[in-house]
């Protein structure tokens, strides 16, 4: 855009160039001329020719200064024309003296000096023009000669002493008149070129002098001025007067002629025009005379009619040519405003021109611009979908890499708790039963084994990132070698009556395997089969011989892997979606890890139950680059096989000293070591139910326990929706319920608040304080019980929370509206709430304090008491309008339950 700005300006000073460029050549030559004075016709003639000669020529400037007869006005004139620096200097001096410094300094300066009319002294001048004044005397004598036959006087009247016309006219007239003896000059009278200067001299001379014949002025002004004097005293036909200039027009000297005024005038032209001429080749460097000098001429009666004629004429051809140039400056004018007008036409086009240009030039890169943006924004916007790619892969990566450390450090928990929760109970019991105490240690020590197994999963986990995994392969037996392991899972089978199958066709089969990587492969399939296979399940492990592989297959009849997730599974961190178990899930990917550097693989299916398949290549071509090992290597030390069963007796002893009333608990718990523990610990104090989880809520709803302890990560439902489903049924939304959990977010803190639980307890817990939890669980429902019986006339109010609420409102809205009605019984009001008897018993009681038929008791026997204050009911009237089918039984009853019979209530 830049150099098309510059190019814009520089037309445009180009185009002001131009105009200007052209001024100038108009302006090319400037003449300066310094006249002597503009008080008479003849100067004012002078002026006349110049400026229309000028005015011929477009290119001169013609600047006139009229010094009005004082020579210091005129040096000062001539000098601003040489400071100015005037082309050409013309100047008419108005003395010759004075005046010849300041034309010699104008030459030094280098400008041409034309001088006309009067001289100056000396010759430092370009040019004179004039006419021959000497000629111009001799001419005036030469008049008088031809017309005097006899002896004649005769005065002259001079110009300006000092002025080069005036003493060269006497020179040329005095010199002829001398020549001839009968004239003579009798008088001189000195003028200055005007005639108020000669009058009252002339008329004093005539009146004292002889009468002259002929009186000879320099000019026709002063000759004018003779003859008025003459006139004034009659002598005009007697004197004869010549004068000299000849200008045309009125009081000229032409008329004078013609009007018999003056005899004869000699022409003396004013030498203007020629003046500019010269001027003009002086500009034109054309050589010029430095004399030029000008005809002259006698006009008397004789040719005066022709001079005026030629005069007329003259003027006449003048006026045509100041007309003709008035028309020309008009077109000059008119050219001058329509060629600025073309100028300015040309500038707008040129303009118009750039500005087009520079339109498409911004069109072009603005589209160019356009098109840099658009690239640039499709590689910022493909950036960015790396970037988001990125950090959705990083977000996943870190999400994954947080569950399994969240799920690893939960797993460590639960062991943890059972180690410390045994430890302080040896430390708070020391005295009890040795049986017991070795029970605890016992825990300790699987569960201790258990983090040792986690920890060396942990330590696989590592070896595998990091790939320092050294494969030892030796030539292996498959069968004896896998049956070693299964034989580890018979008692667990046995006690879970889990239908565990070993088929193969031949024991013969070999396979190089790196022994204690696939230990740990066959052993955590079976480990999750077992894991996930219930009670009365089948695990069948399959050995199938195909060409060049052998296929190993662990089937089981547990939950299952959903479809979508047969390959995630593998993957670290990942366990299915369907698992709700404590797990790293790293197990899995081990698994395929060993299998794989064997040059094996493994899938899953699922039918019914999930199916793992271990193919292995047979023979070593594929693992040459392993170290063969031919010699059967035993086990390695540092690995032991954990297979750590769960260390539940058959049966749990109930407490046989129980209390009376002891309350209930119920454990949702689906580790059975943990769930052992508590109800251990419980059942001295509480009725202990538990469940493993799977049917959590159908045993709170079977033995509606005072207390509920639910763990969180469970089989089936988890803890928050077992916890949601029971305080959203009215059997069970009065029971309190402990949370108890491996996890310790906030979020699962919240989602069991949310989900109506009561306390939050993570593990690993400490004893006293889940023991002072149920008791302060007990405690407030015992306090609300007592709130609800004292309070029982206002639990229609706004006072109870929700479920309660509703619930006692319905109870006491069924009882009122059968009150009258002896028959109704409970199981009646309970059929009518659509839960058991035992239910609506276990509601009240815990809720109210008393049975079911102790509560309907009340309300009939409060029912009877306002009838007695208010009614002018008797009272068997009384008795059976609150449902008493016997008067006798009514009083009894009702002076038990206010300590004064209805007789003395009534009476009173
Ligand atoms: C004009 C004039 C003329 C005369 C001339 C001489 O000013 O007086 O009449 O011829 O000057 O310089």
């Amino acid at each position: 855009m830049k150099p098309l700005i510059k190019f814009f300006f520089l037309t445009i000073f180009f185009l002001l160039f131009l105009s200007c460029n052209q001024q100038h050549s108009e302006e090319n030559y400037r003449i300066g001329f310094s006249q002597a004075m503009t008080t008479d016709n003849w100067r004012r003639e002078m002026n006349k020719s110049m400026q229309l000669e000028a005015s011929l020529h477009p290119e001169i400037v013609l600047e006139i200064k009229d010094a009005e007869n004082s020579v210091a006005q005129q040096v000062k004139q001539i000098e601003g024309f040489i400071k100015d620096d005037v082309d050409v200097l013309i100047v008419s001096p108005i003395q010759s003296n004075p005046i010849t410094t300041v034309i010699e300094k104008a030459m030094d300066a280098g400008i041409p000096t034309i001088v006309i009319d009067r001289k100056i002294d000396g010759s430092n001048f370009t040019a004179y023009i004039g006419a021959n004044n000497v000629e111009v005397g001799r001419n005036a004598a030469k008049y008088i000669i031809s017309h005097s036959g006899e002896p004649a006087e005769i005065i002259e009247i001079t110009g300006q002493e000092g002025s080069s016309p005036a003493h060269e006219r006497s020179e040329g007239f005095r010199k002829a008149i001398n020549q001839i003896p009968n004239l003579t000059i009798s008088h001189i009278i000195k003028g200055d070129w005007e005639k108020a200067s000669i009058k009252e001299e002339l008329s004093k001379l005539l009146d004292s002098t002889e009468i002259p014949k002929y009186i000879f002025a320099h000019n026709d002004r002063m000759a004018l001025g003779a003859w008025e004097v003459v006139k004034e005293k009659s002598l005009e036909d007697d004197i004869h007067i010549i004068g000299v200039d000849g200008l045309f027009g009125p009081n000229g000297g032409i008329q004078l002629v013609k009007d018999r005024i003056l005899s004869a005038t000699v022409l003396y032209p004013t030498g203007g025009m020629e003046a500019i001429k010269l001027a003009e080749e002086l500009m034109s460097h054309e050589s010029i005379e430095k004399n030029n000098i000008l005809k002259t001429v006698i006009i008397d009666s004789v040719n005066v009619g022709i001079m005026k004629n030629q005069f007329d004429k003259m003027n006449q051809q003048q006026n045509d040519i100041e007309h003709q140039q008035e028309v020309i400056d008009k077109q000059i004018n008119t050219y001058n405003s329509q060629s600025k007008l073309i100028q300015l036409m040309i500038f707008l086009l040129v303009l118009l021109l750039i500005l087009s240009v520079w339109s498409i030039y911004l069109v072009v890169k603005l589209r160019k611009h356009k098109r840099n943006l658009e690239s640039s924004n499709t590689e910022i916007r493909a950036q960015r979908n790396k970037i988001e790619e990125f950090a959705e892969k990083l977000k996943l990566s870190n999400e994954s890499k947080i569950n399994f450390f969240t799920a690893l450090s939960h797993e460590f928990k639960t062991p943890l708790t059972l180690i410390t929760s045994s430890i302080d109970s040896i430390a708070e019991r020391p005295s009890k039963e040795s049986q017991e105490i070795s029970y605890e240690t016992n825990l300790i020590i699987n569960n201790s084994k258990r983090l040792l197994r986690l920890i060396n999963e942990l330590l696989d986990f590592r070896k595998i990132e990091n790939g320092s995994f050294d494969l030892r392969v030796t030539k292996t037996k498959i069968v004896p070698f896998l049956k070693n392991i299964v034989d580890n899972f018979k008692s667990e089978a046995l006690k879970k009556s889990i239908e565990l199958k070993f088929s193969y066709k031949s024991e013969n089969l070999e396979l190089y395997l790196d022994r204690e990587m696939m230990d740990k492969v066959f052993f955590n399939i079976l480990s999750n089969a077992f894991k996930f296979t219930p009670k009365n399940g089948k695990v069948h492990i399959t050995i199938e011989e195909k060409e060049e592989k052998i296929e190993i297959l662990f089937k089981d009849s547990g939950i299952g892997i959903p479809k979508e997730e047969f390959q995630s599974i593998f993957d670290p961190y990942m366990q299915a979606s369907n698992n709700t178990r404590p797990s790293s899930g790293i197990g899995l990917y081990i698994t395929r890890q060993f299998v794989e550097l064997h040059k094996g693989n493994i899938s899953v299916s699922s039918n019914q139950g999930a199916e793992f398949k271990i193919s292995l290549l047979k023979g070593n071509v594929h693992l040459k680059e392993y170290v063969i090992s031919e010699v059967q290597k035993g086990m390695d030390t540092s690995y032991e096989r954990n297979r750590v069963e769960n260390l539940v007796p058959e049966e749990i002893d109930g407490n046989k000293n129980l209390r009376e009333n002891a309350e209930s608990v119920l454990i949702i718990e689906d580790n059975l070591e943990l769930s052992f523990l508590l109800q251990k610990k419980l059942s001295s104090e509480y009725k202990v139910y538990v469940s493993d989880g799977v049917d959590g809520v159908e045993k709170a709803l079977e033995v509606i326990p005072d207390v509920m302890i639910c763990d969180i990560n469970l089989p089936d439902k988890d803890g928050f929706q077992i916890c949601r489903e029971l305080k959203n049924d009215l059997r069970t939304s009065h029971i309190p319920t402990i949370i108890l959990t491996a996890l310790s977010d906030k979020e699962s803190r919240l989602k069991a608040l949310k989900a109506g639980a009561d306390t939050y307890i993570t593990k690993p817990f400490n004893n006293q304080i889940l023991m002072e939890s149920i008791k302060s669980a007990l405690f407030n429902r015992e306090k609300l019980r007592y709130y609800y019986t004292n309070r029982i006339d206002k639990v229609n109010g706004e006072n109870f929370a929700g479920a309660e609420q509703f619930f006692l409102k319905e109870l006491n809205a069924l009882i009122d509206a059968n009150l009258k009605n002896s028959g109704f019984t409970v199981e009646d009001l309970a059929c009518s709430l659509e839960i058991s008897r035992v239910q609506l018993y276990r509601k009240v009681k815990a809720l109210l304090g008393v049975s079911v038929n102790e509560y309907i008791n009340s309300l009939r026997l409060k029912k009877a008491k306002n009838l007695l204050q208010n009614s002018k009911l008797n009272i068997s009237e009384i008795a059976y309008e609150v449902g008493y089918s016997s008067p006798g039984y009514f009083s009894t009853s009702f002076k038990k339950e206010y300590g004064i019979s209805p007789k003395e209530l009534k009476t009173s």
